[in-house]
């Protein structure tokens, strides 16, 4: 069957049609399947049947597979460990213990591990239990998000960097403490330049970025409002509606992701798989070349 790229109706985001995620795949499949990721930046496979190890199978195409950072042993279902590399995002207990880390309702937007020096470069979720409503994961446009700061803006930003941190909340600000050795953290650029397309993305998020270093708090706060309010703009977003198997595969070097609440009452299962990524920079643009006004 021909391989179909399916943009989404938003200004990221393709459905993937005619690939098969349970079989191997020949090299030209994955050319034209990694040639949709970085133009769509989220891809998405609908009416997958795949176990942890296809899935695994998948990623490894795209990078060396991200190892699972929690001590928690992942569980599936049956209460199996799973393979190195498999995290088990789900709100479901197993004998009063979460599968894998909590995934309860909703979460702020974020980029994956972008409080490390090496942040994920792709992260791969795969739907097995889906609530009736709610639970959607909201993907962000960094690209135009970058492109749609005032020239200002990109100026004050310009060379900056900020720091990112994760203290374990879904929606909470990062707050800084005088004692920074327990929380994960490392600064990256504020923009950075997509190391496979050599555009310029922005680099923050609600849930992570804690302060712009080299600003004052007030001054810093205020900055990074602007910088949200502009990266959440709906107008920016695709949001994805889960059914029972999709594989969503998205670049965290350009895209920020959300999930929205969802009933406690109900359950919701999927397994994610990532690759490794390399340390953001930042290539020093002129504002015209990059669309400013
Ligand atoms: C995540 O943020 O890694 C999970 C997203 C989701 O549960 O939709």
């Amino acid at each position: 069957m021909a391989i179909k790229v399916i943009p989404a109706d938003a200004p990221l985001g393709a459905e993937v049609c005619g690939v098969n995620l349970s079989r191997p795949l020949n090299r030209e499949t994955v050319e034209v399947v990694h040639e949709a990721w970085l133009e769509h930046l989220v891809i998405y496979f609908r009416g997958q049947e795949i176990d942890q190890h296809q899935q695994l199978a998948f990623t490894q195409h795209f990078g060396e597979v991200g190892a699972m950072r929690s001590p928690r042993t992942q569980l599936d279902l049956k209460g199996i460990p799973q393979e190195p590399g498999i995290m088990t995002v789900s709100n479901i207990r197993r004998n009063g213990k979460p599968l894998g880390l909590a995934h309860d309702g909703e979460m702020w937007f974020h980029s994956d591990m972008c409080f490390e020096e090496n942040p994920l470069k792709a992260t791969l979720l795969y739907g097995i239990e889906i609530p009736s409503k709610g639970g959607n994961t909201l993907f962000a446009n960094m690209y135009l998000a970058y492109e749609r700061l005032s020239k200002d803006i990109k100026e004050t930003i310009r060379g900056r960097t900020a720091l990112q941190m994760h203290e374990f909340h879904r929606t909470d600000r990062p707050q800084l403490r005088e004692d920074m050795s327990d929380v994960a953290h490392f600064s990256h650029p504020v923009a950075i330049t997509h190391a496979e397309t050599g555009r310029q993305a922005l680099f923050v998020n609600r849930l992570m970025t804690a302060r712009i270093n080299g600003l004052d708090e007030a001054d810093s706060d205020m900055l990074i409002d602007e910088l949200l309010r502009v990266s959440e703009d709906p107008a920016i977003v695709y949001e994805h509606v889960w059914k029972p198997g999709d594989l969503v595969m998205w670049d965290n070097r350009c895209v920020t992701h959300a999930r929205t609440d969802f009933s406690e009452t109900e359950r919701r299962l999927l397994r994610r798989t990532t690759t490794d990524g390399s340390r953001p920079f930042e290539t020093m643009v002129e504002y015209s070349s990059a669309g400013a006004p």
